[in-house]
């Protein structure tokens, strides 16, 4: 095997996997590795789930992969309902990724900002350390520099306030300018940061004030990731814009965004599209995904997964000088680290456990949502494995 033909845009370790099964990973040489990193989040009912494979079977019988938006299909009217009914009165759009969701998100805030408040009205607030993704307008309010320079000039018309402030967001909400404020309430590649729900309340109050749409991006903390199937619930906020997708259909690529009344009604036919949006396979599986994290005993399985981990991880804070701080909400945790992440995430491969970072110093752990709690326990001891071989004891 070979990588040679891919463009360079990744950068994956040598191993080559070929088979999963639950929170493990099978490398083409035999080798298994715990899978704490789900696919990047998407993974949430891991490996091979039953849920998802009979989901695909029924799909599979009816010979519906794609029709296209020009045909009605059951599966994404039904998914579309069925995300109303768990987030807020609206309507669903369905795309293919999640910034294809946050760039839809755009499109609507401005369409409806624009009509109520006059042509100027197109502006985006994003935040620091924010990540929205990597086309030209998630791009444009995605807070990494890197990621930005080499394609600039991006969407224009993007203001950055900070976390947890409501002053920085005061003094660039602008009643005649700006479309949206869009923030995850939890920030995942900017370093696992929960923002508090106070501050998502003061968001509201300020877009209510200033006729602003409130986006929240539940791509990557969204879909029971942090115990509750929304991370934005314990605020009792709602968004006007509510964007989903990672574990949406179970690893096959799927965005959504959830408008308000008020957004929906102005977008029309023709306003926005794709090919593949919606489709009877993605939104088939989106139903049986959606079905088991929004079970009140599954979400009650990750918190109880949750507690595990947090004592796991503040014995590693413990026993390990180079843990600087604990982040996180659920099964979505970062450990912040007094030194760069990349050694820790290559010495825990080495033992057998998959990691990722969120920037430059903190390991990120992303755990499947029903992962045993004995698999739970062994990537913590194997985490603890790789603090004591890159550093301190
Ligand atoms: C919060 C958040 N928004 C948007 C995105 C972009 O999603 P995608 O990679 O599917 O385009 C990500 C991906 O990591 C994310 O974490």
């Amino acid at each position: 095997m070979s990588r040679d033909a891919l463009l360079g845009v990744y950068a994956p370790p040598e191993t080559l996997f070929v088979k999963g099964q639950g929170a493990w990973l099978e490398a083409d040489d035999g080798r298994r590795y715990l899978d704490f990193t789900a696919g990047i989040a998407v993974n949430a009912l891991g490996y091979d789930a039953p849920e998802i494979r009979r989901a695909v079977e029924a799909c599979l019988a009816t010979g519906l992969i794609h029709t296209s938006n020009l045909f009605r299909t059951e599966p994404a009217e039904a998914l579309a309902r069925e995300l109303v009914a768990v987030t807020f009165p609206g309507k669903v759009y369905f795309c293919n990724s999640g910034a294809e969701a946050g760039e839809a998100c755009f499109k609507f805030a401005r369409r409806w900002a624009r009509a109520e408040g006059g042509p100027d009205k197109v502006g985006i607030v994003a935040f620091r350390g924010s990540f929205h993704g990597r086309l030209f307008g998630t791009l444009a309010a995605t807070d990494r520099p890197r990621y930005r320079e080499p394609f600039e000039p991006l969407m224009p018309g993007v203001a950055w306030a900070e976390l947890d402030d409501p002053g920085s967001v005061e003094a660039v909400v602008d009643a005649e300018r700006t479309a949206a404020v869009v923030i995850e309430p939890v920030q995942g590649e900017g370093g696992i940061r929960p923002v508090d729900p106070g501050f998502l309340r003061e968001l509201r109050a300020i877009c209510d004030d200033r006729g602003v749409a409130l986006i929240f991006d539940e791509i990557q903390c969204g879909l029971g990731r942090t115990g509750d199937l929304f991370a934005y619930e314990s605020s009792g906020v709602t968004p006007d814009l509510l964007a989903l997708a990672k574990p949406l259909a179970g690893g096959l690529p799927m965005g959504a965004v959830v408008g308000a009344p008020h957004l929906a009604a102005t977008v029309g036919p023709g306003d926005h599209a794709t090919t593949f949006g919606g489709g009877p396979m993605v939104a088939t599986v989106a139903r049986a995904v959606l079905k088991t994290v929004a079970d009140t005993a599954f979400l009650e399985g990750v918190r109880e997964r949750s507690a595990r981990l947090d004592e796991g991880l503040a014995g590693l804070a413990e026993d390990h000088d180079a843990v600087a701080a604990l982040r996180g909400r659920g099964l979505m945790r970062g450990l912040a680290l007094h030194r760069p992440a990349a050694p820790v995430v290559t010495a825990a491969r080495e033992r057998g456990l998959l990691v990722c970072s969120a920037g430059p110093d903190v390991v990120r752990l992303l755990p499947p949502l029903n992962i045993p709690l004995d698999e739970l326990d062994l990537g913590v001891r194997r985490l603890g494995e790789a603090l004591a071989a890159t550093g301190d004891a």
